[in-house]
């Protein structure tokens, strides 16, 4: 009898076991199931991704060794991709360890893990981002930027043919503004590319540089061209070509900061400039080296009302007032360019072509 009831409390025992166990198995399924239907989603989601993105697993681990790689996921846009980088780079296939040992170097070169593959034979754009998983692990995205390149390619050459027309403009009006404007240009992107700016900011002040007196068109001829100094209500009118520049120029929709560098051309550091007497970091940087360009062309250069006052005086009036009117660092540069052959419009032209500006494709 004792035996039968311990037999019976087991045997309820094992079934209640078995049901928990059931239950369990139940709920494994339906989690098993919800991670399943989640993976569908995210390989579904990445195989009709137009970004790329694979990992790379580094096998052997040496550093600065012959690492072997491992490719270890990749979607149907990163086949593409990877094909369209592998016959740019002329390699053979993807796997090929020379292909990712140049991803790599690319990857070290660029900034914040960001790099544009361009190439001139298929005019295609790539952003390449990475990202290390772990010590020994890394994520690689890449986007084809084409589309958003050649939009942004199309902007600059509409400024770069406003800007052209704007100085045939001023040309046909007072030709001594028209040279003096170019020849601030060349100084200024020399100065900003010796202070090693962004190619997207060194682009600003040629353009700006280019069109910075375009206010001069509103000033009368006899004022512009007067043969003595001015007096000082002509002074007064040749002074609001600044705000008249910022007007023409204010309506023009673009992403570089055209109409402000040209409002500051005339701001000193010490606030004694004009039109609204800003002080230091007031000023844009890209306004501060216009200045200096625009202070050293103007001394150097014949006026209507005196002959040139030469490089030496032009170097010695900018050193007197570096950091107090003008920045100290564009002034040393000038002052060190002055040793060497001056660029002309052609030299920044050809620099400019050699250039790929991608600042508006990815943030710097
Ligand atoms: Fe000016």
């Amino acid at each position: 009898m004792h035996n039968l009831k311990a037999l019976e409390a087991s045997y309820q025992d094992v079934t209640a076991l078995n049901d928990k166990l059931n239950q369990m198995n139940l709920e494994l399924v339906a989690k098993h199931k919800a991670v399943m239907k989640k993976e569908r989603r995210y390989r579904v989601l990445i195989e009709h991704m137009k970004q790329g993105i694979f990992i790379f697993e580094e096998k052997s681990g040496e550093v600065g060794g012959q690492n072997d790689f491992e490719l270890i996921d990749m979607n149907s846009a990163m086949k593409q991709i990877l094909s369209e980088i592998t016959a740019i780079t002329g390699l053979d296939n993807i796997n090929d360890l020379q292909m990712i040992k140049e991803i790599k170097l690319l990857m070290a070169l660029s900034k914040k893990g960001t790099k544009l593959f361009t190439d001139s034979i298929t005019k295609r754009y790539y952003q390449i981002e990475h990202e290390h998983l772990t010590d020994r692990e890394f994520m690689v995205c890449v986007t084809d930027k084409t589309q958003l390149y050649e939009k942004f390619e199309n902007r600059r050459k509409q400024m770069w043919d406003l800007v052209s027309s704007m100085g045939k403009l001023v040309e046909k009006r007072d030709l001594y503004t028209a040279e003096h404007q170019k020849k601030v240009a060349a100084l200024a992107v020399r100065i900003a590319v010796e202070m090693g700016l962004s190619s997207w900011r060194i682009e600003s002040i040629y353009l700006a540089s280019l069109v910075h007196d375009i206010g001069k068109i509103s000033i009368p001829s006899e004022i512009l061209v007067k043969p003595d100094r001015l007096a000082e209500i002509e002074y007064e009118l040749m002074k609001t070509h600044v705000m008249s520049g910022y007007d023409i120029l204010s309506n023009v929709h673009t992403s570089t900061p055209l109409a402000d560098i040209v409002k500051q051309h005339h701001e000193r550091l010490d606030g004694s400039g004009y039109p609204l007497g800003l002080k230091g970091d007031e000023m844009s940087l890209e306004a501060k080296i216009v200045a200096v360009a625009d202070v050293f062309e103007a001394i150097n250069s014949h006026r209507p009302y005196r002959p040139s006052l030469g490089m030496s005086f032009a170097l010695r009036h900018l050193n007197e007032f570096k950091g107090r009117l003008y920045d100290e660092r564009a002034v040393e540069i000038c002052t060190e360019l002055s040793n060497r052959t001056p660029w002309t419009l052609n030299d920044v032209e050809q620099y400019f072509e050699n250039l790929v500006i991608t600042s508006n494709v990815s943030p710097e």
